[in-house]
């Protein structure tokens, strides 16, 4: 390193020298392994496919809990901490984008906070169970008992919440609502008598789910069949396949129908989007 004029050489330079020759050799004598972990964070990072499996897709196109890669990354010593498994799905159209039934406001708070917070417990219940970490949040919701009993309730009640809302969200639409069409249509009628006597025992059973959790139109053994689970129960719980669900949690329709819960299930089936529940419904019949 040249001395500059005067015989003083600046300390600052000389630190960023000796950090750079210090983080290459600390890069050369990282373990396999732990390089190993780096990278596949690196990769998963650059990548995004933070959380993909859900519903047999990648849910990270952007997401609140995906972690940037920092630009920083290979220097910092301090970015040894564990890669995030799951992460937010991004809501497929705008906050306001179901207005006037389901206002923008209550949709910012539900997916940014409640769903957020489901997802961050949901990896922190995980922490140090790597194998939980590789798997689907649908194969960890599909052998719970498989799950070590210390982190099961934080996992069904975390992970479930994540994959209620992360299909919920899929399940509205802006422009939605009116009525089922083709083999759905047709299933609805045969099994409820017509579409209004199906939304009147969906409205029910929505109603009829004491305190938090989800009303649920199944395909189970075949049949059409409408179920609510507890709090953030699925339809794994529920023995069914979801065709469409919708969440009476209070957050969900609180700031605009305050105490009214049917208000809310009123306005939801303007909302709803039929053509993923009729996509869901066949896939279901296979
Ligand atoms: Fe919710």
């Amino acid at each position: 390193m040249p001395t500059p004029p005067g015989g003083r050489v600046d300390s600052d330079v000389v630190e960023r020298g000796l950090r750079r020759r210090y983080n290459r050799a600390q890069k050369s004598t990282r373990p396999p392994k732990l390089r190993a972990s780096m990278d596949r964070r690196k990769f998963l990072a650059t990548s995004g496919i933070f959380g993909a499996g859900l519903f047999g897709a990648s849910n990270a196109a952007s997401s609140l809990l995906h972690a940037e890669p920092r630009p920083d990354f290979e220097s910092n010593l301090n970015l040894e901490d564990k890669p995030v498994a799951f992460s937010v799905p991004p809501l497929p159209y705008p906050n306001d984008a179901l207005e006037p039934y389901i206002d923008a406001r209550t949709m910012e708070i539900h997916h940014d906070k409640h769903h957020g917070a489901y997802v961050t417990n949901l990896n922190k219940a995980l922490e140090g169970h790597p194998d939980l970490q590789a798997k689907s949040i649908d194969d960890i919701l599909k052998n719970l008992d498989s799950v070590p009993e210390n982190i099961r309730g934080a996992v069904r009640n975390n992970g479930g919440g994540h994959w209620n809302h992360s299909l919920f969200w899929q399940l509205m639409k802006k422009g939605g609502g009116g009525e089922p069409k083709g083999d759905l249509a047709a299933a609805i009628n045969a099994s409820f008598g017509s579409f209004a006597g199906f939304k009147e025992k969906f409205k029910a059973a929505g109603l009829g789910r004491f305190g938090s959790g989800w009303a649920w139109l199944l395909v189970k053994d075949g049949k059409l069949t409408i179920d609510s689970t507890a709090n953030q129960d699925t339809q794994y719980i529920a023995g069914g396949k979801a065709v469409i669900g919708i969440d009476v949690w209070e957050h969900a329709y609180y700031l605009k129908y305050q105490n009214v819960r049917g208000d809310y299930i009123d306005a939801w089936w303007n909302v709803v989007n039929w053509d993923k529940a009729a996509e869901l419904y066949s896939a279901a019949k296979k």
